[in-house]
């Protein structure tokens, strides 16, 4: 089967910090794939050559197959892969339909939808109401502002969005940090259902627990490297602490620590 999403040889320096060295990675269709690794990794830099933010110094990118070069966001986006960045931007003062439907907004049928540029407030708010309640997002009032929203209304409403937008790729940036138990728990179930719709999600975390939740596999990233991917047995805190610290190596990802055992 092609990889809805791989990545080979990825490199990113900036000046003569090597914030990637070389990723390969790859994720199916309907897979959960969690990223994790200590601060400074470079976790949100890989996705964000995969949403079309930064580019890569060096490397490609494959999307079912197809190699892809993004150099800004909307391209990313327009080939089907949506994102959520570590800090959510989402517009504070705006509501939860216009947050929904930044930079995407409906214009009103005719005349005035095209000459004035007005907007079809009553089909936007549909949408995002129909959208929002098949997500399994809880909010009462989709007319209230993004700051007057629970945190974890805001990231699920982050959420929400990328998911209604995207058809192939879902990339969220620790979506559930500092977050209650109940609101982690609405984001875990919202990234369930995501998966299930078929989509490849890439997933951010380092909240342990929520990676083995909701992750089919692991892959650790340690100084810009992949220092181990955990497949399903081998999926527990100990392994994913263990690689993240650097307690433990990966003989794979160290090919001449794999040749002086011999
Ligand atoms: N614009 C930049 N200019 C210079 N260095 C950068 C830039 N962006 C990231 N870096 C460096 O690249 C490395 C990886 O950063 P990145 O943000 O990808 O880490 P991370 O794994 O997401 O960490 P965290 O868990 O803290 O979010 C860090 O050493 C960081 O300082
Ligand atoms: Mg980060």
């Amino acid at each position: 089967m092609t990889a809805r999403l791989a990545v080979k040889g990825l490199a990113k320096h900036y000046g003569g910090v090597h914030a990637l060295r070389g990723v390969d990675l790859s994720v199916d269709a309907g897979e959960v794939v969690g990223l994790v690794g200590d601060n400074g990794a470079g976790k949100s830099t890989l996705l964000k050559i995969l949403s079309g933010a930064i580019l890569p110094s060096d490397g490609q990118i494959f999307l079912d197959g197809e190699p892809m070069e993004f150099s800004t966001p909307s391209m990313a986006r327009e080939a089907g892969i949506a994102t959520v960045y570590q800090d959510l931007a989402l517009a504070a003062q705006q509501d939860v339909v216009s947050n929904f439907f930044l930079g995407r907004e409906i214009l009103a049928k005719g005349f005035l939808g095209k000459r004035l540029g007005w907007l079809d407030k009553k089909a936007m708010a549909a949408h995002t109401k129909s959208e929002l309640a098949r997500l399994g997002t809880k909010i009462a009032d989709i007319h209230l502002a993004a700051k007057d929203l629970s945190g974890g209304q805001r990231q699920a409403l982050a959420i929400a969005r990328a998911a209604a937008w995207t058809s192939r790729v879902l990339l969220l940036d620790e979506p559930t940090s500092a977050l209650g138990v109940e609101q982690q728990h609405q984001v875990l179930e919202l990234i369930k259902r995501v998966k299930h719709e078929g989509i490849a999600v890439i997933f951010i975390s380092h909240q342990m627990q929520d990676v083995l939740s909701v992750c089919d596999r692991a892959v650790v990233l340690r100084l810009g490297q992949v220092a181990a991917t955990l497949e399903p047995q081998d999926m527990n805190t100990e392994n994913l602490v263990g690689y993240i610290t650097g307690a433990k190596v990966s003989a794979s990802s160290h090919p001449h620590l794999e040749v002086s055992a011999k």
